[in-house]
């Protein structure tokens, strides 16, 4: 099968690349080979290729810089997704694509299902919302996996971040009221391959692991075990204090609630998700061995 993948320097477009790999023959153009900003380049690079199976990983990620770079945001997370989806209907393949927890508006403290009322609070959650709705009008066949706070061993993160700052200070102050579960790449490319390859019924999912934190939480974690790993740090988890959202201001507004129920997903797969802080302790684990060998 030819797959076309997209993003592949990303957290999610490198798991993809190994996770799919068993499935047939991936291309995967970096930016210098193909500038997902060029519409009329993504045309000439589908009609070339003619892929069965498109993995699009590549977004404007740029939580921030999207609320003065709408435009730049949209043809990533809208208009992108939306031409990769007409290609995918005219021609009868899948597309798998990824959205965020900031499509919803983050009130309240219960975990959103995928039919609670959307309602982004920034342009980047604006831009992932009306690229979902143009894949889901579009009639193609798709899978939408709506994932939350992703992170993993390669690439930039809030877990990488916390380990160099880690090293350096002795004390952090860190979000307290945002809660959410942190998901790696890793997770979201191997859930994506149980779910095409099960053939589960097409739609939109929520993709992260079970259970929740903070941010503030996050942090605290990833210092515990990683003193638990025998790794020097200069702080200690407990040095890791609270801040409110309202004390920390950034350009994008962002949901204080970002919890998903993974109900639908868990049940298409007859599988439990694993729990986030199993996950942390393995993508720690990675990390390290990475560090080791490079
Ligand atoms: N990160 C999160 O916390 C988070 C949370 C929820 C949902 N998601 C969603 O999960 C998906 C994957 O996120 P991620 O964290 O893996 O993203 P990422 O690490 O920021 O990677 C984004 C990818 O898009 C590519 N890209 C961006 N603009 C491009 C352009 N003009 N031409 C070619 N390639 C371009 C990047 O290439 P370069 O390396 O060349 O820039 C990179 O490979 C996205 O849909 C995102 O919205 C992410």
């Amino acid at each position: 099968m030819k797959i076309l993948l997209l993003g592949q320097t990303g957290q999610v477009g490198f798991e993809l690349k190994r996770t799919f790999a068993p499935l047939g023959t991936i291309t995967a153009p970096t930016r210098d080979q193909l500038d997902l900003l060029n519409k009329e380049a993504v045309q000439r690079y589908l009609d070339k290729h003619q892929p069965a199976l498109i993995l699009n990983a590549a977004a404007y990620t740029a939580v921030d810089k999207a609320e003065s770079e709408p435009m730049l945001a949209t043809r990533l997370n809208t208009k992108l997704p939306a031409q990769l989806a007409e290609y995918t209907a005219q021609v009868g393949a899948t597309l798998l694509h990824y959205s965020s927890d900031y499509v919803y508006p983050g009130q309240g403290d219960k975990p959103f299902t995928e039919q609670t009322t959307t309602g982004p609070l920034s342009a980047y959650g604006k831009t992932k919302l009306e690229g979902d709705q143009a894949i889901t009008a579009s009639g193609c066949n798709h899978y939408i996996f709506r994932t939350s706070w992703v992170y993993s061993a390669r690439g930039h993160n809030f877990m990488k971040t916390m380990l160099r700052l880690g090293k350096d200070k002795k004390e952090l102050k860190v979000v307290s009221d945002q809660i959410g579960a942190p998901t790696p790449a890793r997770l979201i490319a191997q859930v994506s391959l149980l779910a095409y390859t099960h053939n589960i019924e097409q739609g939109v999912y929520h993709l992260a692991p079970r259970g929740e934190t903070s941010w503030q939480g996050f942090a605290r974690s990833i210092f515990r075990h990683t003193i638990n790993m025998g790794q020097e740090l200069t702080i200690a988890p407990e040095a890791v204090n609270s801040i409110p959202t309202k004390d920390y201001p950034t350009p994008a507004r962002r949901p204080l609630n970002s919890r998903l129920s993974l109900q639908k997903l868990e049940q298409a797969l007859s599988t439990q998700l694993p729990d986030w802080e199993d996950q942390l302790f393995q993508t720690l684990e990675e990390y390290f061995e990475y560090q080791e060998q490079s």
